[in-house]
């Protein structure tokens, strides 16, 4: 009898820019995921945008059943901040996407975060690929609601301190870093993942003969992944310098569906500065008397494994249900 891989139930928190796009399909097309609910918060674009590019992106993915939850408008303290010269205007390279079939549900995202948790004590993992906003205004009005989650996967910092918004922060941490501390102040190695920038910078790059090769595929999650992700590329090209364009969100989404993805662990304890000069860097305190460790960081993933299930995922018909053969190397 065939072996079937339980799906994992999801909530996912997005700045829904072109990264974030490919994400929405490993978590909703990808067979190993079950997408009950999707909240969306200000980063790359306003929450207006991103809320319509969650839209899209889960239509693109066969599914439109799945709620979308607009959410904060700006960050905790700062002054709002987009990622618009990374992503394109419309947060999706400006290809000219039209408008979702889908409208947006009138619950505030945050509700959403603090209520499905207590309906399906430890069943839900949160994924987040934004800023913190959100989860930190829930996390004020209830202070355990980490634990309530089966897990928590975070696309937050660099670990090696190379940034992309500045010399030293990655963006989502940058754009709101008193949310990445409250989120830091009440978590647990246990139970929060942090994957940072620095991991989908090596091995997981979507070099030219990548981005063909899902050009060529040729299906409708394919095209779309490829077309959406140009001016991505070209900001890789002139600013980070990598041999293509990097995908944070959706190694972090594939770390989060595939666990053994990740191939290089650390339970550290980290901290967020807030200063201006070092703004949304990382303090990570890997002394002997650091303060206990508060976070689990992952510091490498499988290139190979992660594109494989970005290939997989993209090659697939938009709205098929079953999960992927576990063992597909058995039948070859
Ligand atoms: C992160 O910031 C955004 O540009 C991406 O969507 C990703 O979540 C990378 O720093
Ligand atoms: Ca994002």
């Amino acid at each position: 009898m065939e072996e079937t891989v339980p799906k994992l139930p999801l909530i996912i928190d997005t700045d829904t820019g072109s990264d974030d796009a490919v994400a929405l399909l490993l978590a909703a097309a990808s067979g190993l995921g079950d997408v009950r609910a999707v909240t969306t918060v200000a980063g790359n674009v306003p929450v207006v945008t991103g809320t319509r590019n969650a839209l899209i992106s889960l239509q693109i993915a066969g599914c439109v059943d799945i709620p979308v939850h607009p959410g904060c408008e700006r960050p905790m303290t700062r002054a709002p901040s987009t990622a618009q010269q990374v992503h394109g205007h419309d947060g999706m390279g400006d290809v000219g996407l039209p408008k979702p079939l889908r409208a947006a549900e009138p619950q505030h995202a945050v509700d959403v975060l603090l209520s499905y948790p207590r309906w399906h004590p430890g069943e839900l993992t949160l994924v987040t690929l934004g800023p913190l906003t959100n989860i930190a205004a829930a996390l004020l009005r209830d202070r355990d609601l980490l634990t309530r989650y089966r897990h928590v996967y975070c696309m937050a910092g660099a670990a090696d301190m190379r940034g992309n918004i500045s010399a030293t922060a990655e963006f989502n941490v940058w754009a709101d870093p008193e949310a990445a501390r409250v989120v830091l102040q009440a978590a647990t190695p246990d139970k929060v993942t942090w994957i940072g920038w620095d991991v989908s910078r090596t091995d997981a790059v979507m070099t030219p003969a990548d981005q063909l090769r899902l050009e060529r595929l040729g299906t409708p999650m394919a095209t779309f992944a490829h077309r959406i992700n140009r001016t991505v590329n070209d900001w890789a090209r002139d600013v980070t310098g990598l041999p293509g364009y990097d995908l944070p969100d959706p190694v972090t989404m594939a770390v989060a569906l595939r666990p053994e993805l990740a191939i290089e662990r650390e339970q550290v304890h980290v901290d967020i500065a807030l200063g201006e000069e070092t703004r949304g860097q990382l303090i990570i305190d890997r002394r002997r008397s650091a303060p206990v460790p508060n976070l689990t960081l992952v510091r490498r993933v499988s290139g190979t494994g992660f594109k494989q299930l970005l290939f997989d995922t993209c090659a697939r018909t938009p709205g098929q249900a079953s999960a992927p053969d576990p063992h597909p190397e058995r039948h070859r």
